[in-house]
């Protein structure tokens, strides 16, 4: 198993292929974090803890006289709260008689094989060759009768741990959660660097890396949505770590709303790192007997670097996150309407577009918003999902039917929690939205926030969407989100109540899911969220892809998808050519390199299909039978990042290798074309350095050993132009 109790130590050692995680139960029965990095074997490591007399460091009564034992200074799993530790906390109850005050001591641990459930919430679930054992530990605080079971599953071939936290109220007092983290990790002498994706709509995922200093560094979001300012994924790493060399530890939480990630070095240079809920905002309301469940991080850990570490990510986030059996298919080519026409069409462009898109090696024609309700601009018609005859005549079937005849599947673009005011959905609901009486509502892009913490209103939506869904023949869905939340108040619970909501709305939205999503399995889901305001694994485990971004400006997404690629496999990143000048920045880029960049995720195009020259549409059909032939390397190999785009502002490369290392894919382009440049080399990355290649269209072979170590000369490339190459094994015996 790869999860033990050592009874004579009181140590639980958790073990992956390449990792080690231990923890120990200390005298008095408090739960110590022990160590979490490259895999040793079953050893004590519990002379790590080495008691000291701190000042200012008070001890639990039960210790007596020995000063030496303080929980403000010992590493622990989850922190206590009100009782001896200054530091972060895990937890923060208000207990019945006004106390806040936790300590947790264990009484009790279980270990079983496969995978803890988390009721209500998406996890990583065990596939077919993974083996997956649990731990859960009980916490209990004596004095409130609060106990928290900390979940820990090992994912033991993919080196992947997971980590949730339940919290009970065994006491016969109501109680309320103020703050729950669903990870915490203390590393002992430790110096790290944080680094975090960090942007705004339409230029999500900058890295930012800092030194981590004394004090407290946060990131999250409170904006009911995991956010594009934001996104739930961290690294701590060592100062010199790159993508070849270094400790990485990496914290990826499954959840789709509030969120927060805090760092704390302590004043003995410990870290302590954070995950959870955010609390602001956050208090949940325990009754006697109720229980909270706290969702899912994702720890990983590499000791060679990001590209090791995002690898384990992208493999478990492939093989272990999403729910649809679209997630090992193929997915088709889009050819998506919202750059081409906004809200301005009706079925005859439409099916024009359609029609002019087949010979692009198009496969799905999705139609994106405008084509329901009262919907001629974004002020009106959200929450009325009957299509408008006006623009539609035929009709969704008919519609859909005409596409399918001319052998295009048919999609849809639909955002189900919003509502316009302009809508009868609004006259006839009003109290169905997220508003606070007596306060004029906030408008984001016009619309209003349905209050999914209903059931009522849940149930609504998806009886209202998956009508839209049988209606016609539809086999892509658009699921878009365009405002954050504000005033978040529902009508229908009590004051004491309302500090739930914002988690209550995600609750609700993976309720809606469930049962818009999961029963339709044979329908291809896209997330969206103004482009990547949503992009968390939360919503990967129903979405097997998501829309990176608004932005389809072929040069800004080098550094998006750029960030985006840390955490998130090439499956799940949509990326589309648009026309150009580009309509985000007014940019020109070839559509050769448009295309180059949008092959660096699910390829499609976005734009207006009528309006292209004949030359250009055989370049976009090129560029789609390019992505389909080498669609396995492209979406399933392992992705090295070559540069860094803002770090290098000459060029920007990325590299797709098989797993078998049989067959590489490089693209490059040329960002800052420099007069009379030095001339500058490219090294690919994770050859097999004892095999020979052949790259295609070269006469010579190369080892992967000089393709890796010399590289191979970039030639003299125009402003954004760009070059891929693709590179075969060449088998023994057999010639290049
Ligand atoms: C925001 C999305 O990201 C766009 O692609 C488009 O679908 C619009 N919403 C439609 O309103």
């Amino acid at each position: 198993m790869s999860v033990r109790y050592v009874e004579d130590k009181k140590t639980f050692i958790l073990q992956t292929n390449h990792c080690t995680y231990q923890m120990k139960i200390s005298d008095y029965d408090y739960l110590l974090h022990l160590y979490y990095g490259e895999r040793i074997d079953d050893e004590d490591l519990s002379y790590l803890i080495q008691p000291q007399d701190r000042g200012f460091s008070p001890n639990p009564n039960e210790v007596g006289n020995d000063r030496t034992f303080s929980l403000d200074v010992f590493p622990q799993e989850f922190s206590s709260d009100g009782c001896c530790d200054y530091r972060i906390s895990s937890i923060e109850v208000k207990n019945g008689d006004g106390s806040y005050a936790f300590l947790g001591k264990v009484t009790d641990y279980k270990i079983y094989p496969g995978k803890y459930h988390l009721e209500g919430l998406p996890t990583l679930f065990p596939s077919e060759n993974d083996t997956v054992d649990t731990l859960e530990i009980w916490l209990k605080d004596v004095s409130s009768k609060v106990t928290v079971i900390l979940c820990y599953s090992v994912f033991e071939e993919k080196d992947i741990i997971t980590r949730a936290v339940k919290v009970l109220n065994e006491s016969e007092n109501t109680m309320y959660l103020n703050r729950i983290m669903s990870a915490t990790i203390d590393f002992m002498e430790s110096d790290f660097d944080f680094v975090h994706f960090d942007g705004r709509h339409t230029m999500e995922r900058n890295l930012t890396r800092e030194p981590i200093a004394y004090g407290v560094q946060s990131v999250g979001s409170a904006r009911g949505a995991s956010s594009h300012q934001h996104n739930p994924f961290v690294i701590l790493c060592d100062h010199n770590a790159n993508e070849d060399v270094g400790n990485c530890y990496g914290f990826s939480f499954v959840y789709s709303g509030n969120f927060r990630c805090e760092v704390e070095k302590d004043q003995f240079d410990q870290t302590r790192i954070q995950f959870g809920i955010n609390p602001k905002g956050f208090s949940y309301q325990l009754k006697s007997g109720e229980k909270f469940t706290a969702p899912e991080v994702v720890l990983a850990y590499s000791s060679q670097g990001f590209s090791k570490l995002s690898h384990l990510y992208h493999d478990v986030f492939r093989e272990n996150l999403c729910r649809s059996p679209w997630v090992n298919k193929m997915r088709p080519v889009v050819i998506n309407s919202w750059e081409a026409t906004y809200f301005d069409f009706d079925d005859e462009k439409l099916l024009d577009i359609a029609k002019k898109s087949v010979d692009m090696g198009v496969d799905l024609f999705v139609l994106d918003d405008g084509w329901f309700g009262k919907r001629d601009s974004d002020s009106s018609g959200l929450g009325d999902w009957k299509v408008n005859t006006k623009k539609i005549k035929r009709g969704l079937k008919g519609l859909a039917d005409e596409i399918n005849k001319m052998g295009l599947k048919f999609g849809l673009w639909i955002e189900p929690e919003m509502v316009s005011e302009d809508s009868d959905l609004y006259r006839t609901h009003p109290d169905w939205c997220l508003t606070i009486p007596g306060r004029a509502a906030t408008r984001g892009r016009y619309q209003l926030v349905l209050d999914l913490s209903r059931k009522d209103v849940c149930d609504y939506i998806i009886r209202e969407i998956n009508q839209v869904l049988e209606s016609a023949n539809i086999e892509y869905i658009k699921w878009d989100m365009n405002r954050n939340i504000t005033e978040v108040w529902s009508h229908v619970v009590e004051p004491e109540k309302q500090g739930e909501i914002y988690h209550r709305y995600i609750l609700g939205l993976y309720y809606i899911m469930d049962h818009i999503i999961l029963e339709h399995p044979n329908i291809l889901f896209g997330g969206c969220a103004g482009g990547g305001g949503r992009f968390d694994p939360g919503m990967l485990y129903y979405h097997p892809q998501i829309w990176c971004s608004d932005n389809t400006d072929a040069v800004n997404r080098l550094m998006i998808q750029y960030g985006t690629s840390f955490a998130y496999p090439i499956s799940t990143i949509e990326s589309h050519v648009s026309v150009c000048p580009n309509h985000q920045t007014g940019r020109s880029v070839s559509l050769e390199t448009r295309g180059v960049v949008a092959m660096d995720g699910i390829f499609g195009f976005e734009l207006d299909s009528t309006k292209m020259a004949e030359e250009d549409k055989e370049i976009c059909r090129k560029q789609s039978e390019f992505y389909k032939k080498h669609y396995d390397l492209i979406v399933k190999g392992d992705y090295y990042r070559l540069t860094d785009p803002f770090e290098n502002k000459e060029y920007a490369a990325w590299q797709h290798v098989s797993k078998d290392q049989k067959e590489a894919l490089v693209s490059l382009v040329l960002t800052e074309k420099e007069p009379n440049a030095p001339q500058r080399y490219l090294r690919f990355k994770g050859l097999d350095s004892t095999a020979f290649y052949h790259i295609a269209g070269d006469d010579r072979t190369y080892s992967g050993k000089v393709l890796m170590t010399v590289g191979v000369p970039i030639p003299n490339l125009a402003q954004y132009e760009s070059i891929q190459y693709y590179l075969k094994k060449i088998e023994e015996g057999k010639n290049g």
